[in-house]
């Protein structure tokens, strides 16, 4: 390889990172401005997908009833927080759920309660459970 290539090779990879650096997609939807998940569900209603959690839908059990007020105070450790999660993450489990690629033994419990939501119900629902304040921590910041 000549040097020119090397330099050209060199500015290429540079423009591809600059590219796709900068702008951060995905984190945390701020309250009000929840955006459909990258698996192109529809947009997600907070106020919606909360009424939902608490109150259940016909046939489908009230997700309180397991994950905890706001899903933040699950009934013992076998269920897990969702307040403050990441929507595209709770999103992409739901769907993963309800389609049968998350499954085994526990998480069979949680395919009976998502085989029958809709699109929009589990945009809504993880629109909601992103919004809440939680007690779920990452990484990010750790050094
Ligand atoms: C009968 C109890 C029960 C109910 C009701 C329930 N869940 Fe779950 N949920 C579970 C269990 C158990 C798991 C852990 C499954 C596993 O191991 O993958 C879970 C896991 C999840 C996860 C994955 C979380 C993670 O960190 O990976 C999401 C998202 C979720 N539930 C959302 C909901 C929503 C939304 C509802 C209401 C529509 C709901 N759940 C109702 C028991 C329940």
């Amino acid at each position: 390889m000549t040097k020119t290539s090397m330099t050209l090779l060199t500015l290429a990879c540079a423009l591809a990172l600059s590219a796709c650096g900068g702008k951060s997609e995905g984190g945390h939807a701020a309250a009000g401005e929840a955006k459909s998940s990258s698996a192109g569900l529809p947009d997600g209603n907070i106020d919606a997908g909360r009424e939902f959690a608490a109150k259940g839908g016909e046939g489908i059990a009230p997700c309180a009833s397991c994950h905890g007020a706001d899903g933040n105070a699950p009934i013992d450790g076998m269920y897990p927080k969702l307040g403050g999660q990441y929507a595209d993450y709770l999103a992409q489990s739901l769907q993963g759920y309800r389609g049968g690629t998350r499954a085994g033994s526990t998480a069979d419990v949680m395919a009976a309660q998502a085989k029958n939501l809709s699109d929009q119900q589990i945009a809504d629902l993880a629109a909601y459970y992103a919004s809440v304040p939680g007690s779920l921590r990452d990484l990010q910041n750790v050094n």
